[in-house]
């Protein structure tokens, strides 16, 4: 792990990786899905959530993966929920914080406490289609082809360096349901390609621009 300016950050052989969730969590699971496997190179230590019905939360639970709760309804102003959640997520230590289904925006203040290390999946092939609706957009555009970003995240909405892509095609009959439903096989993928190769290879995020494997 490198931090913007390029140096190391983390020397472990296991990269501790938080994961903020607001859904369903099979992003979450296909991560837990992953961890195990004999040199993948990360493991998932905590899950944060600001949802307490959040789905991903119960996949916590049955994976014995410790999880906070940072209800924005619990704090006095925005402001003071966002520094909960940095609260909650340093807990863990993470070397990488994985935004996975997260519908939420955090601050210039969370990210400077864990810079350059974290990281966001997004179902739509930025810089088109940002926001809380990327696929009902570039469903409502016409475009023949959507996807998925996995990106690190700075002050903007879905706006940090690219790390990785993927193209799916949107079919004549697609609801958005259904292709998010298709995105989010290629983004499950994606996601624990990407975050596997962070943790094995570095992650170096130099004028704008990240690179996996930069050393
Ligand atoms: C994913 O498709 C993720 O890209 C999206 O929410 C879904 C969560 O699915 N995130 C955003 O739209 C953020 N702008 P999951 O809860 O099953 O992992």
């Amino acid at each position: 792990m490198h931090t913007p300016s390029g140096h190391p950050v983390a020397a472990t052989s296991v990269a501790r990786v938080v994961v903020l969730a607001s859904g369903a969590g099979s992003n979450l699971a296909a991560l837990l899905a992953a961890h195990d496997s004999p040199g993948f190179g990360a493991r998932v230590v905590g899950l944060v959530t600001d949802k307490p019905d959040a789905g991903a939360l119960d996949l916590a639970r049955g994976a014995g993966i410790a999880s906070a709760v940072v209800a924005p309804a619990d704090f006095a102003d925005r402001a003071d929920w966002d520094r909960g959640v940095g609260e909650a997520v340093a807990v863990f230590r993470p070397d990488l914080v994985v935004l996975a289904g997260f519908m939420r925006i955090l601050s210039p203040a969370f990210l400077d406490r864990f810079p350059g290390r974290v990281v966001n999946t997004h179902p739509a092939l930025l810089p088109a289609f940002p926001g809380a609706h990327g696929v009902r957009d570039a469903l409502a555009h016409g475009v023949k082809v959507t996807g998925c970003t996995v990106h690190v995240v700075d002050a903007g909405v879905d706006t940090g360096p690219i790390l990785a892509q993927v193209a799916v095609p949107v079919l004549p009959d697609d609801d958005e349901a259904a292709l998010h439903e298709r995105i989010k096989v290629a983004e499950r993928a994606l996601l624990v390609e990407t975050v596997g190769r962070i943790a094995r290879e570095g992650l170096t995020v130099t004028g704008g621009r990240a690179v996996v494997g930069a050393h």
